[in-house]
Order: structure tokens, then C-alpha cells, then sequence
């Protein structure tokens, strides 16, 4: 099968430790070229990844008309900015998470789509995991009953200054980086996206980025609640709760990809997970997943199964859970 044709922009720590060597490994995906500021750190990435091209800048790597596709890692407010760029040199684009610093920067994005027709996505690689595909079958299967609520929680300690998690100017903070999972997680499990959010968080006195978020989402279907910590001790879980059951994802964001993920359902008849049956997923890679699926959309022609109008509504979302905590008000999403 012929490989689509990649570069990546930058050599952030995601691309070279995690989603260059998994796309590597893909069927669809061919990773040919990866840029950095520093045409030296470009060349040893593009060594230790067996990389053939390394550009010294990002717009010589968009120039390169071999390069079909790029994968966008820059920090957050650069997303949407070389987004559009690599679309408008005739790129198609899988650009990371959070597509950008709010939804009127995602809908700039989606205009720069509509115009050059180039495939563009939001790198939220859970959604092809075996085990989300799972958790949503089993839901729509009604074998939990009615789904009426979701709840998550993300967190990992990094009180690192030089850390772009942790610059407030450029993108950081815990919702943008990883509250965004949990949100995605509730839309993706309940199938609606959320009437309203009320959130609280909690900044860092000195970087000013948000550290401690906890929200709630009111769907037409039920409730979701989440917490997110960026200076918390690590842990994740993403549960869906039934009228007659629980599933519950026991890795549900950084699935590793040497080993099987468990998934529980419970009827709940047992106390202590005692009556918890365990599903185990395949082994896999969301990474190599991630990349293939969007490979074969640009080769087949066919739309990404999360266009950016999905995007665009997760972005609302992060940002009423922003105006929330800054107000403390319920803030009112429009459908
Ligand atoms: N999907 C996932 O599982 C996942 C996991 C982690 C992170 N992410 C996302 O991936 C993105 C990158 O995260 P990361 O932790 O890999 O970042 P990182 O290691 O800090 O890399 C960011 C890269 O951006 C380039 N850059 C350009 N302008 C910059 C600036 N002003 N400040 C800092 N770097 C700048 C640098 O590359 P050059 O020096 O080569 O130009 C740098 O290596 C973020 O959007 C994050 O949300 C996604």
C-alpha cells in the first residue's frame, strides 16, 4: 500500500518520543521530513527516527512539495497559526490538542479548511482506541440501561516554569492540556454535546495557570463531572454510569501500547467491584491508529470521523469552562 507522505513540525517531545515512531509503524503513514527552529535539532531527531529530510525552519519544511500531510505539535498558540499555514501550501493537517486557545481561533481554522480543501483534524488520539469504541458499543448496545451520567479525572505533577504547560502566554494550563480529555470523553460517550457548565479552578500563584479544575456538564441526557490537576499526583479514570450498569476505563487517556487496557462493566449487584467483569482490548498503539485513519481519509477521500465542527464544539466547551471559573456563573452553551 503506497504510505501517505508526513512532516512534522518541531521536534516536541510528543512527535519524536510517541507519535513519530507509532506512526512509523503504520500502514498508511510514512513519516518523510521533521522541522525544527534549529535546523541541528532537526537533523538529530530526524537521525534517531530514521527520518530522511530535516529542515532548518518550519515554512521550508511546508515548502517541500514530497510532504503531503503534517503533524502539528507546537505549543497551543501556535496551533491554529501553522495549521492554516500548512493548509494553505496544499497540506493536509492532524494538528495536536487543543486545536487552539478558543472556539473563534478553531472557527478561523475550519474557514482555512472550507477554503483550500485540505483534510484537517484535532490529534485527540483516544477516539480510536479499541476501548473508547468499546465503552460507546456497550452503550449504545443498552446493556447499562439509560446513560445518565460520566465522570472523569485526569492529573500529573509538573511544576516545571520552562514547561509550555506551564506559560499561561502561550497555551498552558491543566483544561487546555488535559481537562480537554475528559470533556471529549463525556461528548463522545453520551453522544450530545453539553447545555451549560459551571467550573472552579484553582491557578498557580506564580505561572498563573490554571492547576486544580473540577466542572460540571449538563447534557440533555444526564450530567458529567470531572477534575483535572496539573500538580496533583498522577492518576486517570473515565466511568459512564447506566440506570443498570458502569463501565469503567481503567487507562483511558494514555492507553500504553505494549499492553492490553481493561475495561470494567458492573451491574452493580456486588459491593467492591465485586461483581465488575473485566473486558480486556487488543493490544495497540492509538498513536499508529491515529495516524492510519487519518492517512486513509486523505487517500480515500473520506471525512474524518471527528470533523473540526466537532472540534470547534469541544473548543466552546473549554471555553465556557474558562468564563465559568473566571465568573463563577453557570455558563450557557449554544446548540
Ligand atoms: N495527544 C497527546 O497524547 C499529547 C501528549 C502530549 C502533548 N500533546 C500536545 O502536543 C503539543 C506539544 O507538547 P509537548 O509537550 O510535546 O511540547 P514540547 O516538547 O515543549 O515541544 C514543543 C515544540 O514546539 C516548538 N516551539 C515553537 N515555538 C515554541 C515556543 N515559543 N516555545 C516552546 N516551544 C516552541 C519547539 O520545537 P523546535 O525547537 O523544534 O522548533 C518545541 O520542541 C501540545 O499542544 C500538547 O497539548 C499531546
Amino acid at each position: 500500500m503506497r504510505k501517505l507522505k508526513w512532516g512534522v513540525l518541531s521536534v516536541a517531545k510528543i512527535g519524536t518520543v510517541k507519535v513519530i515512531p507509532a506512526m512509523q509503524r503504520g500502514e498508511r503513514s510514512e513519516v518523510v521530513g521533521i522541522a525544527s527552529r534549529d535546523l541541528g535539532r532537526a537533523q538529530e531527531a530526524a537521525q534517531a527516527l530514521g527520518i530522511p529530510k530535516a529542515y532548518g525552519s518550519y515554512d521550508e519544511l511546508l515548502a517541500d512539495p514530497e510532504i503531503e500531510a503534517v503533524y502539528n505539535p507546537l505549543p497551543n498558540h501556535l496551533h491554529v497559526e501553522w495549521s492554516i499555514r500548512a493548509a494553505e501550501a496544499g497540506k493536509h493537517v492532524l494538528c495536536e490538542k487543543p486545536i487552539g486557545l478558543d472556539a473563534a481561533e478553531a472557527r478561523k481554522l475550519l474557514a482555512a479548511r472550507d477554503r483550500t480543501g485540505m483534510v484537517i483534524q484535532e490529534a485527540f488520539m483516544v477516539r480510536g482506541h479499541p476501548q473508547w469504541l468499546r465503552a460507546r458499543e456497550i452503550i449504545r448496545s443498552g446493556a447499562i440501561g439509560e446513560l445518565r451520567a460520566v465522570q472523569g479525572f485526569f492529573s500529573y505533577f509538573n511544576a516545571d516554569p520552562a514547561n509550555i504547560r506551564n506559560q499561561a502566554d502561550i497555551g498552558g494550563g491543566g483544561v487546555y492540556d488535559i481537562g480537554c480529555y475528559p470533556i471529549v470523553g463525556a461528548r463522545y460517550l453520551f453522544e450530545q454535546e453539553p447545555r451549560r457548565v459551571s467550573a472552579l479552578l484553582e491557578r498557580d500563584p506564580v505561572m498563573k495557570t490554571d492547576r486544580l479544575a473540577s466542572a460540571l456538564m449538563e447534557f440533555p441526557g444526564g450530567q458529567a463531572s470531572w477534575m483535572c490537576s496539573t500538580q496533583l499526583v498522577g492518576y486517570q479514570r473515565l466511568q459512564a454510569f447506566g440506570t443498570k450498569g458502569r463501565i469503567e476505563l481503567q487507562i483511558p487517556f494514555n492507553a500504553p501500547p505494549d499492553k492490553a487496557c481493561r475495561l470494567f462493566v458492573d451491574d452493580g449487584s456486588g459491593l467492591g467491584d465485586a461483581s465488575a467483569r473485566e473486558e480486556l482490548l487488543p493490544v495497540c498503539d492509538q498513536y499508529t491508529i491515529q495516524g492510519d485513519l487519518f492517512s486513509e481519509c486523505v487517500q480515500e477521500g473520506k471525512t474524518p470521523e471527528f470533523p473540526l465542527e466537532d472540534t470547534v464544539r469541544n473548543m466552546e466547551v473549554i471555553d465556557a469552562v474558562y468564563r465559568s471559573g473566571a465568573t463563577g456563573q453557570w455558563v450557557e452553551i449554544a446548540v
